[in-house]
């Protein structure tokens, strides 16, 4: 199933992973301290929970949101919705800080002018891992998807427009972004398993942000 390795790469480098796909090696690591503290206040505010999926299984994953839309799911279906279903308020704003990130990620990889208006902040701990899927519930699909991935280590799985398409074993490390737009933008990808090498800031968890334009 699994094919290509990429080679790690150094950071202010950019390896495609398509046409309008890229790995953006170590891009955000001048700011992963004050990105820990703004994921601190944004979690203080709505906590990290294991969601349930249509299909009655609790994610591995831990899921919050920032930003005017959150990504939800329930044994209902997916959905974005303005309120964190947990507290009854709406989501705790984006930061500048993740919109000029999304924004000057966006553009190193071909897109101008991206305004993300939700922000889906996942945890990962050893073992938990993200199945293949497609992030399609956005209306607006000709913005790109920027993923900014912090603390352990982790393989991204790259695929392509059938789930049942050959994927890529991407290794994203602390501080790198995958950017994935235009004809690479409904590509299926996910996360394996995650296994134990602790970070020196962020410890046995890795948090992963991706910034959308749903509206
Ligand atoms: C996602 O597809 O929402 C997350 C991908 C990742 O954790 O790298
Ligand atoms: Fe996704």
């Amino acid at each position: 199933m699994s094919l290509e390795l990429f080679p790690f790469g150094q950071a202010g480098e950019r390896t495609p992973l398509g046409p309008s796909a890229f790995l953006l090696h170590g891009f955000v690591l001048p700011h992963t301290a004050q990105l820990q503290t703004l994921i601190q206040a944004i979690t203080g505010q709505s906590p990290f929970r294991n969601m349930l999926t249509p299909g009655g299984y609790t994610m591995t994953v831990g899921l919050t949101n920032c930003g005017t839309l959150g990504w939800t799911t329930d044994q209902h279906g997916y959905c974005y919705s303005p309120i964190d279903p947990m507290t009854g308020l709406p989501w705790p704003a984006l930061p500048n800080l993740f919109l000029t990130i999304a924004r000057e990620a966006a553009q190193t990889a071909g897109f101008e002018d991206f305004v993300p208006d939700a922000c889906l902040i996942n945890r990962y701990v050893p073992g938990a891992r993200l199945s293949l899927h497609q992030d399609k519930n956005e209306r607006d699909l000709s913005a790109p998807i920027v993923s900014v991935s912090l603390g352990m280590p982790a393989v991204f799985l790259f695929g392509g427009h059938a789930r049942s398409d050959k994927t890529a074993r991407v290794p994203v490390k602390h501080g790198d972004v995958v950017v994935w737009g235009g004809e690479d933008r409904l590509r299926y990808h996910g996360v394996m398993p995650l296994t134990d090498q602790p970070h020196p800031l962020f410890g046995s968890e890795r948090i992963n942000f991706t910034f959308r334009k749903v509206r």
